[in-house]
C-alpha cells in the first residue's frame, strides 16, 4: 500500500513536469513544422498499394508501450514487435528505441487537383488533441497538420469534438517498377532527425546515400519524411529493457496513469487531480490490486483508467489483444509442415496443406497484403465461416503467412463443376446455400463496422467432412459499408454491375454475387462459360408467365440429375426465385441476407414479391 501512494506521488511529479515541457514545446514550434501537404502518386500505378513500414521511435508519455503503438496505427503488437526484433511485447519499450512499424500505403485522390500517397489512418480525437499536436507528437512528423487539413475537409480544424474520428495521412511511397526491378522492397518512411545526415540514415538501413538522394532529392530538411529505399528491414538490435523495479503491472499502471495524466499538452489539471482521487479510491477499492491489471480488463496493454476518466476504449486495444492470442507459428515450422512449400502439398494458388503437431492446416501465403485479412478474420467467428488459427511473419522476405483450419471437401467449385461422377442431391446444395447465407448475414448483420467479402464465389465456399459450407478467402474483403473504390477487384461472373461501373462497395454486391453462387447450385454450369457469357444473364425471363411455363423452362434450364427428384422440384423454384431476386439490377431492391436466410429455410413459403417490377435480369441486360 506504501509503495502504491509513493509511486501515485511520482506518477504526479512527473505530470507536472511534463505538462509545462510540452507547454512550452506546443508554444515555440508552432511555425517550423515542415509544410508539404503530401507526396504525390499516380493513381492508376499498379504498385498501389503497398505494404510498408515507418521508422517509429516510442516516446514519453503516451507511446512507450507497444499496445499504444499499436492502437495508434492500427496494428496488433507482433506486427511491430517482428520486424522490430523485440522479444517480449509486453514490456515497457525506452524512448528513442527505434521500431518498424508496418502500414499499407495506398494512392488516394482527394480531390480534382491532388492526388497523393498515404496510409490512412483512422484517430478518435481526445481532449486537448489538434491536428498539429497528433501529427508532430504522437505521429512524431510522419504527416504534417496541413496534409490532415486536405484530408479531412468536412472538419474545421479549430473545432473539432472530443470523439471526431480523424484519417491521418500517413507519409509513405511505394516502389515503382524500376525500383521493384532494382531490388527494392520497401521506401521505409522515415523522419529525418537534426542529428541526422545522409550518410548516417544509409548507414543504419544498409541503403546508399545515392539510393537516398535518388528518391528525396538533395534539398532534405529537418523533420522531413524521406524514404529510404531497402530490399529488407536492417536487423534492429533492442536495448535491453529496464529492470522493473515494481511489480510488472504496477509499473505499467504507474506509466499509463502518466500517458493519460499528460496526453497533451492542455490536458486541464483539475482533471488529473480528479484522475488522481479515483484512482486512490479504486486501489484502496480493489485492496491494493492496481487497474492496470490487463487481464482482468482483457485488453491489451491499455488499461481501465482511459475507461474511467471517461475516455472512449480504443477498440484497437481489442484488436491487439486478440489477434495476440493467435497462434504465431514459426517459418521453420511451416516448411516442416509443407515440405519447403513442396508442389505435392498446394492445395490451389498459393493454399498449401501442413500438418504440424499431427493437425492438419491449410496454409495461405501471401506477398503482404495479410494484414486486411487477419484485421477481419480476427474480428468474425462464426461456424459457416473458414477460422484462422495462426499467422508467421516472415520480414526478411516479405511474406506473411495466414494458418486456417483445413477444411477436408474442398471447393464447392471442385464438386459442381469438376467431379463429373459425384453428385451432390438437391438437399446438400439447399443446405449449401443456407450455410453461405448464414455465415454472409453474420458478416454483414453481426460485425461492426460491417464487413464486405467482395469476391464470394464457388471457389470460395468450402466443403467440410459432413458437407457443410464455409466462406474462405477474406483477402479482399473491406470493412465499412457504401464505400467508393477505385481498385477493382472480384472475379469475372459474380461481380454486381454497380461495383464494376461506379466502384460502389457494399452488402448488396455480396448479395448479388450469393444469387450467381445459387445459379450455379440449380444449374450445375459455371459462373461464365467459355464463350465468355455470364450465368445470371441466362436466366432472363425464365419467371415470366404462367406457373407451369415458369416449370417447364426451369427443367430446361436446371442440372439434369436433379430434376428426378420431383418432390423437390418446388424447393428448387424457390431457390429460383431467391436467386433472380439477389440478381436485381438496384442495389436497394435486392434482398438482405437474413430475408434470404429466411426464405430458403421454408422455401414452399417465400417471401419475395417478384411481380413485373420487382423483376430484373432483364433491366440488367438492357444496360
Ligand atoms: C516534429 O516537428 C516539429 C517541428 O516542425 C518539432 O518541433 C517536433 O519536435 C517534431 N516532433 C518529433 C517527435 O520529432
Ligand atoms: C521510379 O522512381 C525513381 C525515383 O523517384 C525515378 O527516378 C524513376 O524515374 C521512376 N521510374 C518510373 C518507371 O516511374
Ligand atoms: C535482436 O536483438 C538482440 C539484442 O536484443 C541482438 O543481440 C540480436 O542480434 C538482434 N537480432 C537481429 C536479427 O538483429
Amino acid at each position: 500500500m506504501k509503495t502504491k501512494s509513493t509511486h501515485v506521488r511520482a506518477t504526479l511529479y512527473f505530470f507536472f513536469f511534463f505538462f509545462f515541457f510540452f507547454f512550452f514545446l506546443c508554444n515555440i514550434h508552432v511555425q517550423a513544422q515542415p509544410s508539404t501537404i503530401g507526396y504525390t502518386c499516380t493513381a492508376n500505378q499498379s504498385a498501389y498499394p503497398c505494404q510498408t513500414y515507418v521508422f517509429y521511435r516510442p516516446a514519453a508519455p503516451d507511446f512507450l508501450d507497444l499496445a499504444s503503438i499499436g492502437d495508434l496505427f492500427s496494428v496488433s503488437r507482433l506486427m511491430i514487435s517482428n520486424p522490430s526484433n523485440i522479444s517480449s511485447p509486453a514490456s515497457p519499450l525506452i524512448p528513442d528505441q527505434s521500431l518498424f512499424v508496418p502500414i499499407t500505403c495506398s494512392c488516394n485522390t482527394v480531390n480534382s487537383s491532388i492526388t497523393i500517397s498515404y496510409a490512412a489512418l483512422p484517430y478518435t480525437i481526445k481532449s486537448g488533441n489538434t491536428f498539429y499536436i497528433v501529427s508532430t507528437q504522437f505521429f512524431q512528423n510522419l504527416t504534417t497538420y496541413q496534409s490532415v487539413e486536405v484530408v479531412n475537409p468536412t472538419f474545421e480544424p479549430t473545432r473539432l469534438n472530443i470523439g471526431d474520428v480523424i484519417t491521418f495521412p500517413i507519409f509513405c511511397k511505394c516502389p515503382n517498377v524500376t525500383q521493384v526491378q532494382n531490388g527494392v522492397n520497401y521506401l521505409v518512411s522515415y523522419v529525418f532527425q537534426p542529428s541526422d545526415n545522409v550518410s548516417s540514415i544509409a548507414s543504419r538501413f544498409g541503403a546508399t546515400t545515392q539510393s537516398i538522394t535518388d528518391v528525396n532529392g538533395n534539398n532534405i530538411q529537418t523533420f522531413d519524411t524521406i524514404f529510404v529505399p531497402v530490399s529488407r528491414l536492417p536487423n534492429l538490435t533492442q536495448p535491453v529493457p529496464p529492470p522493473l523495479v515494481v511489480g510488472e503491472t504496477e509499473k505499467k499502471g504507474a506509466i499509463i496513469g502518466l500517458g493519460v495524466g499528460l496526453g497533451v499538452c492542455a490536458v486541464s489539471l483539475v482533471l488529473v487531480l480528479g484522475g488522481w482521487y479515483r484512482e486512490r479510491r479504486m486501489i484502496k477499492k480493489n485492496g491494493g490490486k492496481s487497474y492496470g491489471d490487463e487481464e482482468k480488463l482483457g485488453v491489451g496493454g491499455r488499461s481501465g483508467i482511459g475507461l474511467k476518466m471517461g475516455e472512449d476504449v480504443n477498440l484497437m486495444a481489442d484488436v491487439s489483444g486478440c489477434l495476440d492470442k493467435y497462434r504465431v507459428f514459426g517459418i521453420d515450422e511451416l516448411r516442416e509442415a509443407t515440405n519447403g512449400f513442396d508442389e505435392k502439398s498446394m492445395i490451389q494458388g498459393s493454399v498449401y496443406k501442413g500438418i504440424i503437431d499431427g493437425e492438419v492446416y491449410a496454409i495461405k501465403k501471401m506477398k503482404w497484403n495479410a494484414y486486411d485479412e487477419l484485421k477481419i478474420l480476427q474480428k468474425v467467428n462464426h461456424g459457416n465461416l473458414v477460422k484462422l488459427e495462426g499467422f508467421c511473419i516472415e520480414p526478411e522476405e516479405a511474406n506473411c503467412y495466414l494458418v486456417y483450419e483445413y477444411v477436408e471437401n474442398g471447393s464447392l467449385y471442385s464438386w459442381l463443376h469438376q467431379r463429373k461422377n459425384d453428385k451432390l442431391s438437391w438437399k446438400t446444395r439447399l443446405r449449401i446455400a443456407i450455410d453461405v447465407a448464414n455465415g454472409l448475414q453474420y458478416i454483414h448483420e453481426h460485425t461492426r463496422p460491417k464487413v464486405v467479402h467482395k469476391d464470394i464465389k464457388s471457389s470460395n465456399i468450402l466443403l467440410d467432412s459432413n458437407m457443410r459450407a464455409k466462406i474462405a478467402n477474406f483477402g479482399l474483403a473491406k470493412s465499412g459499408c457504401n464505400a467508393i473504390t477505385m481498385h477493382i477487384v472480384g472475379t469475372q461472373g459474380y461481380i454486381a454491375q454497380e461495383y464494376l461501373t461506379d466502384g460502389v462497395v457494399s452488402t448488396k454486391m455480396d448479395v448479388f454475387s450469393y444469387g450467381v453462387v445459387l445459379l450455379e447450385l440449380i444449374s450445375g454450369r459455371e459462373a461464365i462459360d467459355e464463350e465468355g457469357r455470364v450465368l445470371w444473364a441466362s436466366v432472363n425471363g425464365i419467371l415470366d408467365g404462367k406457373e407451369e411455363r415458369k416449370l417447364m423452362r426451369l427443367r430446361g434450364w436446371m442440372e439434369d440429375g436433379l430434376v428426378d427428384e420431383s418432390s423437390s422440384m418446388e424447393s428448387v423454384m424457390g431457390a429460383l426465385v431467391v436467386a433472380v431476386a439477389c440478381l436485381n439490377r438496384d442495389p436497394a431492391r435486392r434482398p438482405g441476407m437474413v430475408e434470404i436466410v429466411y426464405a430458403l429455410s421454408k422455401s414452399d413459403d417465400l417471401v419475395f414479391d417478384i411481380s413485373e417490377d420487382g423483376f430484373s435480369p432483364r433491366q440488367v441486360m438492357a444496360r
